[in-house]
């Protein structure tokens, strides 16, 4: 017998076992994954982003997974999360993807953080190739308006500090070259948010409604957003679900089923809910502290299989 087992060439028996799997599984390739990192991370940390990339292809045999890199090198990476022009980063990545023919069919797609609603913008401004699931671990997709530190603190520090940001954060200058100003939403004067704000304004309708963002949202099989409860660093955590501070302060929050986004349905939101496509996941820690079955359980088996 071991003797028989020896004779059989390699090649032959690497076709066998390759055949063997396409009968097995007929649509046998897995649509590929795109992760984009949050603020201070970059692509390839063994102990993040290159440990999320690990556990998606030990989980789902022969995947392809791309991490982003955001410019030529890790510095570069790692220094573009915080001063760049979010729509060229945007730009930079639907051309990557355009250009990556393992894309063509199709992919799913994670952003973390802040990455959560630079991934959404791909989604509503580049159809090709076409995105499937988008999951958002922890997005600020109404924005943020404080600090990582004075979550939920309403004193007298916390609050100048946030005043005197709006002042610097919604001038021209900051606006396209800071990328966390690009998503600075002051709910105290929110026609000055919408005037001056280049990317989040623009990508959640504020202006003029781009049918297009809605109709390219429509496409997506799923999207998933992760909320922390517990998060120190996005204020208010509500955004990560799309809540936001009700417009002339900055203590009561309204969610998204009460904005006019929603009931307009600017963005197809209403749609995708109704059609039981929009899935709020919560988990009881701060932010982006989730434990590897989770991840698994939730986003993996749910929706990258
Ligand atoms: C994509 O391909 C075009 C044409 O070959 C090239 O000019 C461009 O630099 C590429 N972009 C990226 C981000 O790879
Ligand atoms: C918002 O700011 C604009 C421009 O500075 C100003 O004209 C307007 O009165 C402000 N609105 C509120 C509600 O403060
Ligand atoms: C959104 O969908 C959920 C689940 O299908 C449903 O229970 C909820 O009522 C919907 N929300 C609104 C505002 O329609």
């Amino acid at each position: 017998m071991n003797e028989a087992k020896k004779t059989i060439p390699p090649f032959t028996r690497t076709l066998f076992v390759f055949l063997l799997n396409v009968i097995a599984h007929p649509n046998a390739s897995p649509a590929p994954v795109v992760i984009w990192h949050g603020m201070g991370d970059c692509c390839c940390n063994p102990f993040s982003m290159g440990h999320i990339k690990k556990l998606i292809e030990e989980n789902i045999q022969g995947i392809y997974v791309l991490s982003l890199e955001i410019g030529n090198s890790i510095v570069e990476d790692t220094i573009n999360g915080f001063l760049m022009n979010v729509n060229d980063q945007v730009k930079m990545v639907c051309e990557t993807l355009a250009n990556d023919t393992k894309f063509q069919q199709g992919y799913n797609a994670i952003g973390f953080s802040q990455g959560g609603q630079f991934m959404r913008a791909v989604a509503q401004r580049c159809p090709k190739p076409p995105m499937l699931n988008l999951v958002s671990v922890g997005g600020q997709h109404q924005g943020v308006y404080g600090f990582p530190g004075c979550v939920g603190k309403q004193n007298i520090v916390c609050n100048m500090a946030r005043r005197m940001m709006t002042i610097i954060a919604y001038t021209n200058f900051i606006q396209n070259h800071i990328v966390q100003a690009q998503y600075w939403h002051d709910p105290l004067n929110e026609t000055v948010y919408r005037r001056a704000n280049v990317f989040l304004a623009d990508i959640n309708q504020e202006n003029e409604k781009n049918p297009s963002y809605k109709a390219n949202m429509l496409k997506l099989k799923n999207f998933v957003m992760v909320k922390f409860l517990r998060d120190s660093m996005v204020e208010p955590m509500e955004s990560e679900w799309f809540g936001f501070y009700k417009a002339g302060q900055a203590k009561d929050i309204h969610t998204l089923f009460e904005t006019p986004m929603y009931t307009e349905d600017w963005l197809g939101l209403k749609e995708m809910n109704n059609t039981g496509r929009l899935h709020f996941l919560s988990l009881d820690t701060d932010h982006l502290k989730f434990s590897e079955s989770w991840f698994i359980s939730n986003i993996i088996d749910q929706f990258l299989m």
